[in-house]
């Protein structure tokens, strides 16, 4: 079985060609769109769909090329369907719906967060149900992965996702985006433990997360060090990069506690806590999250760092998943901006919620 994936939902445009026998990944083609918004300062979704649609035909064929498989190898073709830059997910899609048509193969829409979700099995081949904390650029959640297209939320962000804590922390900290890499270098020359900063939502109950404080108290400290001008020092830079990220991981940690305790008192047979999306590439947070989960008798899994910022494989992997279980879509998929991976779960507290 092969299937070509195509992730087009933020500003990487993505195609990679997955096989269910080793080696799984046969081609995996990430193109950033960094340098055409880097002028902007931020992501332009207009900027990034004309790209998608520049790039793609092009990335489609070159990975056909690497994988030396034609169109007649193909088994389905996967595109993420939603949530994302409508614009972004649209062109996918429709490259997607396109060749499923003209080849007259099965087209399966698959959510970027089941991609992310179901990365692990692509490598490692962890054994349902797990627990598994999703932290990307525009999601901070737990989730327990029950199987293919079976998710429970147990928790999730009421304001800013894990991702954007470090891309808006980088940006205040001068340090260029994305953030995370950058925080993350330059936590390596820094004390965490030199500013007090706070861990929101830690003395809660239940497993949801909060990251807008900590970014006010960091602009707070930055504004106290530097007065109304001038720029921090770079030892200063690299405290706060560190003590910022120590925070993060404490949240991140104290929250996945609460779930381990959940996931483990209904699912007895579940062995693995699973880290997924952007943030899951971070060295010190994957270290302590594997000192939480041997502590709690878990084993924990997560995918490489380059599986774990966005990618064409995980999409593809997640529409083999699908297609084994009979999961397949018509042509008349509708993108979908908003897709939660479980649409019962209740809103977290508080307004914002991103799902
Ligand atoms: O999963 P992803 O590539 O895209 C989304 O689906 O959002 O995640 C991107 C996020 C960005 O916020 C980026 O700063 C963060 O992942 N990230 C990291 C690291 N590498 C990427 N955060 C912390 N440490 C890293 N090493
Ligand atoms: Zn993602």
């Amino acid at each position: 079985m092969q299937i070509l994936g195509i992730e087009t939902s933020c500003d990487e445009t993505a195609v990679a060609i997955v096989g269910d026998q080793a080696p799984r990944i046969r081609a995996n083609l990430v193109l950033s769109q960094l340098a055409e918004h880097q002028r902007f300062g931020g992501i332009v979704p207009e900027v990034a769909a004309r790209a998608h649609l520049a790039h793609l035909d092009r990335l489609v064929a070159r990975a056909l090329a690497e994988a030396g498989v034609g169109w007649e190898r193909l088994d389905g073709i996967a595109a993420t369907g939603g949530p994302g830059l409508i614009g972004g997910v649209l062109v996918g899609v429709m490259e997607g719906k396109a060749i499923a048509f003209a080849r007259d193969l099965p087209f399966i829409a698959v959510n970027h967060l089941e991609g992310h979700a179901l990365s692990a099995r692509l490598v490692a081949d962890t054994a349902f149900p797990y627990l598994l904390l999703l932290v990307s650029g525009g999601h901070c959640q737990l989730l327990i992965v029950e199987g293919v297209g079976r998710y429970r939320r147990l928790g999730t962000t009421i304001d800013d996702a894990v991702g954007e804590a470090f891309d808006k922390g980088a940006k205040l900290l001068g340090l260029g985006y994305p953030g995370g890499p950058a925080i993350e270098r330059a936590a390596l020359a820094g004390d965490p433990a030199r500013f007090a900063l706070p861990r929101p939502m830690r003395a809660r109950s239940g497993c949801d997360f909060s990251f807008s404080g900590l970014k006010t108290a960091l602009w707070r400290t930055v504004v106290q060090l530097t007065g109304s001008r001038g720029e921090l020092a770079p030892q200063d830079a690299a405290d706060l990069a560190a003590s910022l990220q120590a925070a993060i991981a404490d949240c991140l940690i104290d929250r996945t506690g609460h779930a381990i305790a959940i996931f483990q008192s209904r699912y007895p047979a579940g062995s693995t806590l699973v880290a997924a999306g952007g943030v899951a590439a971070n060295a010190m947070l994957r270290g302590r999250l594997g000192e939480l989960a041997s502590s709690a008798g878990l084993a924990f899994a997560a995918p490489p760092a380059s599986l774990c910022t966005d990618n064409g494989a995980m999409i593809a992997w997640a529409g083999l998943e699908r297609l084994n279980a009979g999961l397949v879509d018509g042509l008349d998929f509708a993108p979908r901006p908003r897709w939660p991976l479980d649409p019962t779960a209740p809103r977290a507290l508080g307004a914002g919620v991103k799902a």
